[in-house]
């Protein structure tokens, strides 16, 4: 597959099937993905790929926990302004569309809210991670970091792609990271940014089939000569 037809092919999915991902194929997704470039060649990320009873016991206690309110480690904005908003709001709007759900159906909106926390069936997630005192380091919040965690998180979406697998990068998986971290054996000293489930695509539930859209070129970028 080349390089444009994998960036439009990605997408994220939100069901899939229960069927393990082989370990050398994961191993190779991360490796090759280790190669992204990072700020000074600093390489911040560290990543943790968690699968079989591991991630099953994540599962459960994300979902046990669900209740609580979020402790990201790397915190979000809960209210976007515009004219982000609308595009978020579009996304949830597409999500419910295709699963059949009414917007004003808040019982079965909060169902499919809990399959965030069982990682949407994936049987792998992989969580990128880094090191507080570096992103902490003289007296600033080192950004390149997050950028850098970026870049490679989106190499793995591509290799993931390229593998015939589906993917999704996913702030609600780390909702909780004081229990991956547990779980893991994660010093707290690591900060966990992000969870990237993967695995084989469900492609019988037509939330996956959801293709979001993009501003048109002309709208955000200008070319000068
Ligand atoms: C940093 C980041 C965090 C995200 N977190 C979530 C999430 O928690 N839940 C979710 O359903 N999608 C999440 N997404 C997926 C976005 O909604 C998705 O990338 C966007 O709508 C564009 O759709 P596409 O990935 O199918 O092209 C996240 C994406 C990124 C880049």
């Amino acid at each position: 597959m080349d390089i444009i037809e994998t960036i439009n092919k990605r997408r994220s999915i939100r069901s899939f099937k229960p069927d393990p991902v082989p370990q050398d194929v994961l191993r190779k997704i991360v490796e090759a993905a280790l190669r992204s470039p990072s700020a000074s060649n600093s390489q911040p990320w560290e990543i943790a790929v968690a699968g079989g009873t591991k991630l099953a016991a994540i599962k459960q206690a994300c979902l046990e926990n669900a209740k609580n309110k979020p402790c990201l480690d790397v915190p979000i904005p809960w209210k976007y302004p515009e004219p982000w908003s609308s595009r978020q709001a579009a996304v949830m709007a597409g999500i419910l569309e295709k699963l059949g759900i009414a917007r004003e159906d808040k019982q079965k909106r909060f169902e499919f809210g809990l399959e965030a926390h069982r990682l949407w069936g994936a049987p792998s997630c992989i969580y990128i991670m880094i090191e507080r005192s570096f992103y902490l380091a003289d007296g600033t919040t080192n950004v390149w970091n997050l950028f850098d965690c970026g870049l490679i998180t989106q190499n793995i979406l591509l290799l993931a792609t390229s593998y015939g697998l589906g993917s999704i990068p996913a702030i609600q998986t780390v909702f909780y990271p004081d229990i991956i971290r547990k779980i893991l054996d994660i010093p707290d000293s690591k900060l966990i940014i992000l969870g990237i489930p993967i695995g084989y695509i469900d492609s019988g539930n037509s939330v996956n089939q959801l293709q979001t859209s993009r501003e048109k070129l002309e709208k955000v970028a200008r070319f000068y000569e």
